[in-house]
């Protein structure tokens, strides 16, 4: 059989783009902070991860063209040989500072990040212990480690009792990571993280926590999961993120101790293989986490709404799966309703994440809101009316 047989025999998204019902990659012609110009149509930006809003700050864009200006538009090449600009290296001491840790290094992506760490930690005849719920990058560190003789064990989202089994039953002396997200992408819930952490010490097991949603949302001024708690990141040994997201960028950043950072360094083929941040998006994350220092406020707001948002579709009658977070999962709970539902919220102006199945397990099919810190309160109106009037239409709402 001809290798693109399966290419062109795929068929699955057809129907619903026949139905105009497709809630993919879907074009935006305009932007403008939490007001976008998507199909001609101004909506209200309901499904970024730009939770600060930093992604349209004058001094978030003049740093990257400052940066552009004085290295130009690429690196041209990997950290390990020509890539390393004294933009990165500032970057990584000013996150290493800002977190309390050693040191940090910065990849290209967040998940280049994931699944560079840990395929180089993990090796043959050693444990990763994953989180169900956990990124696809996580998953795809996975899957590197299994095909390399190493060992990977699922527990159940955020079960610490399930966990401790797997734990268990892995011999009391031998190399174990437990990696989990801080701020679980798709429910928006927060791990257990003291209990986690207590476990990994009881069982001699080193933790990785990927803070892609909690840095800059959770904790003191934004440092994130183990803050939440009122933890360091000392009391984890692997503090992951993402500049994706609050930190209005691109690229991805391990952190903790020096010796490991540099282990990570040396080794990641992720990491020496690929070319480094641009100079532009390392001047955007550097000028994005001085503000997050300065302006507390910005976080402030964002969890303001969050509760408030959160509460208001509550009381209109949705279903939503319980969190503080920025991230407000509303159950739908079928794929095609939820693609129609998706749609009724374009056509009244907001755009929001539809996730179906393998996202979440079938019956769980959510729209995902992922709110924003500069949504004035118009756009906050806007939102609950548009759910308040499509909730009502599709009778999922009284
Ligand atoms: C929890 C989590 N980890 C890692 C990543 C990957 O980060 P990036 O998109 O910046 O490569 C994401 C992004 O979607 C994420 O949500």
């Amino acid at each position: 059989m001809d290798m693109f047989e399966k290419c062109y025999q795929f068929s699955r998204a057809n129907e619903v783009i026949a139905a105009g019902l497709l809630p993919y990659f879907r074009t935006i012609e305009e932007n403008h902070g939490p007001v976008v110009k998507m199909e001609g149509k101004d909506v209200v930006m309901a499904g970024s991860n730009d939770y600060l809003g930093l992604t349209q700050h004058p001094e978030v864009i003049e740093a990257a063209i400052q940066a552009i200006r004085a290295f130009g538009s690429s690196c041209s090449g990997s950290r390990f040989l020509n890539g390393t600009s004294i933009l990165h290296t500032q970057l990584e001491e000013e996150l290493a500072d800002f977190l309390g840790v050693e040191a940090c290094l910065a990849f290209t992506t967040g998940f280049l990040t994931n699944q560079g760490v840990i395929a180089t930690l993990v090796e043959r005849g050693e444990h990763l212990l994953s989180d169900a719920e956990n990124h696809a990058s996580i998953v795809a560190g996975g899957w590197i480690v299994r095909a390399r003789g190493g060992n990977v064990h699922r527990y159940a989202t955020n079960n610490m009792s399930a966990l401790e089994n797997t734990l268990k039953k892995i011999p009391k002396d031998a190399p174990k990571l437990i990696v989990t997200d801080g701020v679980f992408s798709m429910s928006g819930r927060i791990v257990d993280l003291p209990a986690l952490v207590r476990l990994a010490k009881a069982y001699g097991a080193r933790v990785m926590i990927d803070e892609a949603h909690a840095a800059g949302v959770l904790g003191e001024g934004g440092r994130g999961t183990p803050s939440h708690f009122g933890l360091k990141n000392t009391d984890v040994d692997l503090t992951m993120g993402t500049f994706s997201k609050s930190f209005a960028s691109l690229g991805g950043f391990i952190a903790g101790e020096r010796r490991v950072v540099d282990y990570i360094k040396f080794n990641s083929q992720a990491f020496r293989f690929s070319a480094s941040m641009a100079p532009g998006s390392v001047g955007a994350a550097r000028a994005s986490l001085r503000i997050i220092r300065r302006e507390p406020e910005r976080i402030e707001r964002l969890r303001k709404i969050s509760l408030e948002m959160r509460q208001g579709l509550k009381s209109q009658g949705f279903k939503l799966i319980e969190s503080i977070t920025p991230i407000l999962p509303v159950i739908i709970g079928d794929d095609m309703l939820t693609f129609r539902f998706w749609k009724r919220l374009m056509d009244e102006g907001v755009f929001a994440n539809a996730v179906i199945a393998p996202g979440v397990p079938s019956g769980m099919q959510l729209i995902r809101l992922s709110l924003i810190a500069t949504y004035k309160q118009e756009h906050l109106d806007k939102i609950l009316e548009a759910f308040r009037k499509v909730g009502k239409e599709f009778g999922l709402i009284g």
